[in-house]
């Protein structure tokens, strides 16, 4: 079984994949690591954010375990992380890692922006987790603030904003809902609330067939 958990950034959806993979016994590939590892390499080596070889070749070798979780989710990473993610070289170089998960014969479930479209469109469970951008940036700013870095909760919004912007609108892979992807909006839902509801949608996906 292969479930694709995508959506928008602070949506919830990575608490929701983690959860879920649990329950399933999936083995689980937070996909967005993947991207931030790779923006994180370059920031560390120098390494301009538009050289599309030297970017491709970082994601080629890179190697999770040299990576912090702090370092990795700093604003500066996911920023980084999005830049980086525009350049189809570098979206390749990490395309083969991802497949090859997706389809290991344990089953997988993935969460990014374009495992449903993309990484594996033969998922048998679409989620599309989602959240008004006023909650999200809420959500950022307090888990921002929480590591001790000192932002307003304007600012993490416009760089949502932005972020959405420039996920959404790239040529290659843009951040988008398969059309087959069952849309969680998590606005109004604790995170157990949130779990429960993707859960219904994937044992109902299951049942439909
Ligand atoms: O989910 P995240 O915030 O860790 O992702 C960081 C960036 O990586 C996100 O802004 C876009 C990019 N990304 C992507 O393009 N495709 C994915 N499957 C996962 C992440």
């Amino acid at each position: 079984m292969i479930i694709a958990i995508d959506g928008t950034t602070a949506s919830g959806k990575g608490t929701i994949a983690k959860r879920l993979s649990a329950h399933y016994g999936l083995p689980h590939m937070d996909t967005g690591r993947l991207y931030r590892a790779t923006a994180v390499a370059a920031l560390k080596a120098g390494v301009p954010l538009d050289d599309a070889q030297a970017l491709a070749d970082l994601a080629r070798s890179l190697d999770l375990a040299d990576y912090q979780e702090a370092e990795l989710r700093t604003a500066e990473a996911g920023k980084a992380a999005s830049v980086v993610a525009v350049i189809p070289e570098v979206r390749q170089a990490l395309f083969e890692l991802q497949r090859a998960f997706a389809t290991q014969d344990l089953g997988a479930l993935l969460d990014g922006r374009d495992i449903g479209t993309v990484i594996a469109p033969d998922a048998d469970v679409k989620l599309w987790i989602d959240a008004s951008v006023e909650e999200r940036g809420y959500r950022r700013w307090k888990e921002l603030c929480s590591h001790g870095e000192d932002v307003t909760l304007e600012a993490v919004i416009e760089q949502l904003r932005v972020r959405d912007k420039r996920d959404q609108s790239r040529k290659d892979a843009p951040a988008e809902m398969a059309v087959d992807a069952v849309l969680i909006d998590t606005t109004e839902l604790s995170i157990e609330a949130a779990v429960e509801k993707a859960l219904a949608a994937i044992e109902a996906a299951l049942a439909r067939g």
